[in-house]
C-alpha cells in the first residue's frame, strides 16, 4: 500500500496537471481563527474569521496560551461555516492549505496539526504555507490581472520586509528591520499613548485628528542608501516624550503624538521601499500585511508610484490583516510549483520568506 506522502505527491502533480484547484485554507498564527474556500488562487469563495480582539483587548496584547487554547475550540465551527457558505463540501476540496509558519508557536501547531489531520482523515495534499508569502498573496485575490514579477512590502505585526517576487513562489529579500516590525512599532506606540489594542487601527484612528508635523521622529537610519527600516528609536523617543510630559504635569497631545508618530514610521516604509523598486527598475509594487491597513500609508505609496509611473497595488483592509484566503491563494500556487508537505513536516515560530523556498524549516 502506497503511503500518505506517495499518494499526497501523486495527486498534486495530477492537479498540477490541471492547473485548477479548490483549496480549503486554515490560519491560525496568532490571535485569528481562519478558514476561507479558494479557487485557483484568485477566487474567494468563502473567507470567515473568528478574531480573538475582545478577548486579548483586556490584557492589552495578545496572550499567546489564550490564543493556541482559543483557536482549538473555534477550528472546527470556523471550517464548517468556511465550507457552508462556499457551498462546497470536502468531497468538492482538492488540498488543504494552512500556515506552517511564522508566529506564536502555539497558535500555529493548533492549525497546521488540525490541518494535517484532516489532510490525512480526507486523503488529500496537505500544503505549507508561510505567513508572509500568504499576505503578499491576498493582492492575487484583490486584483485577478496581477502576475509576478514585483517588488512587496510586507509589513506586519511581526515582519517590515521587502521582497523582490520573481514568482509567487521564488523571494529576495532586499531590506527589513533591524529592531521592532512596523506593527509592534505602531502597538506599542499605542500602549504608551493610553490607546486601545489592536494599536495601529487606533494610532490610524487618532492621527486624522491630529498634526503629522507637530513632532519630528527621525532616525539615523533614513540617511542610510540601503533598504533597510529601524523603528526602536522613533518608539523610544515617543515614550521618553510622553514621561517627560507626565512627569512636568502637562498634557499629552495624543493626536498630535499619533499623527507625528505615523509620520515618521510611513515615510519611512515608503522612502525606504521607493528606493528598492527604482534600485531593482521594477514597475510595479505591491503593499502587504497588517500595516497595510494604514491609510497615511496607502496613501503616502499611491501617490510616490503615481509620479514614478509604478503600478500600484494593494489589498482591501480586510484583505490586509490576517485571514485564510490569502493562505489559500498562496497554497494554490505553492501547490502548482513546488510539492506538499509530507506526513512528518513541522511548525515554525520564526524564519525568514526566501529560506522557506529554500528548504528551512
Ligand atoms: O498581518 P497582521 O494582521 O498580523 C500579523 O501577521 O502580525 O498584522 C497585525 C498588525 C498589528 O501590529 C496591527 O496594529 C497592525 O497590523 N495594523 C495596523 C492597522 N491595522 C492593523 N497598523 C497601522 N494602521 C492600521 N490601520
Ligand atoms: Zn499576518
Amino acid at each position: 500500500m502506497s503511503t500518505f506522502d506517495e499518494r499526497a505527491r501523486a495527486r498534486a502533480e495530477q492537479l498540477k496537471k490541471r492547473g485548477h484547484a479548490c483549496i480549503l485554507a486554515i490560519e491560525s498564527s496568532c490571535d485569528e481563527t481562519a478558514a476561507a474556500v479558494v479557487k485557483d488562487g484568485r477566487e474567494v469563495l468563502s473567507n470567515v474569521i473568528a478574531t480573538q480582539i475582545p478577548v486579548h483587548k483586556r490584557y492589552g496584547g495578545v496572550v499567546p496560551e489564550i490564543a493556541s487554547r482559543s483557536h482549538t475550540q473555534t477550528l472546527v465551527p470556523v471550517v464548517q461555516e468556511a465550507l457552508e457558505q462556499a457551498g462546497v463540501t470536502f468531497d468538492g476540496i482538492d488540498a488543504i492549505a494552512v500556515t506552517q509558519g511564522p508566529g506564536l508557536i502555539g497558535a500555529v501547531l493548533t492549525g497546521f496539526n488540525f490541518a494535517k489531520g484532516l489532510a490525512l482523515a480526507l486523503d488529500k495534499p496537505l500544503v505549507g504555507v508561510h505567513h508572509i508569502q500568504g499576505h503578499i498573496c491576498a493582492n492575487f485575490l484583490a486584483f485577478p490581472e496581477l502576475n509576478a514579477p514585483f517588488i512587496a512590502l510586507a509589513v506586519s505585526g511581526g515582519h517590515s520586509h521587502i521582497l523582490e517576487a520573481r514568482t509567487a513562489c521564488d523571494f529576495t529579500l532586499l531590506g527589513a528591520t533591524r529592531d521592532d516590525a512596523a506593527g509592534e512599532a505602531f502597538d506599542k506606540a499605542a500602549r504608551v499613548l493610553g490607546l486601545g489594542y489592536p494599536g495601529g487601527v487606533e494610532i490610524d484612528r487618532v492621527s486624522e485628528q491630529g498634526d503629522p508635523r507637530a513632532f519630528r521622529f527621525a532616525t539615523q537610519v533614513e540617511k542610510e542608501d540601503n533598504c533597510d527600516f529601524s523603528f526602536s528609536g522613533i518608539k523610544t523617543a515617543l515614550v521618553n516624550l510622553v514621561h517627560t510630559l507626565e512627569q512636568k504635569g502637562e498634557p499629552v497631545p495624543v493626536a498630535d503624538l499619533a499623527a507625528s508618530f505615523q509620520e515618521a514610521v510611513v515615510r519611512q516604509l515608503a522612502e525606504k521601499t521607493m528606493r528598492a523598486v527604482t534600485a531593482a527598475g521594477s514597475r510595479t509594487l505591491v503593499l502587504a500585511g497588517g500595516v497595510a491597513a494604514n491609510r497615511a500609508l496607502r496613501e503616502r505609496l499611491a501617490r510616490m508610484c503615481r509620479s514614478a509611473q509604478v503600478s500600484f497595488y494593494c489589498p482591501p483592509p480586510d484583505l490586509c490583516t490576517d485571514n485564510a484566503a490569502m493562505i489559500g491563494a498562496a497554497g494554490f500556487f505553492t501547490l502548482m510549483n513546488g510539492s506538499p508537505a509530507s506526513a512528518d513536516a513541522n511548525a515554525f515560530a520564526t524564519g525568514g520568506l526566501p529560506d522557506f523556498f529554500g528548504g528551512a524549516d
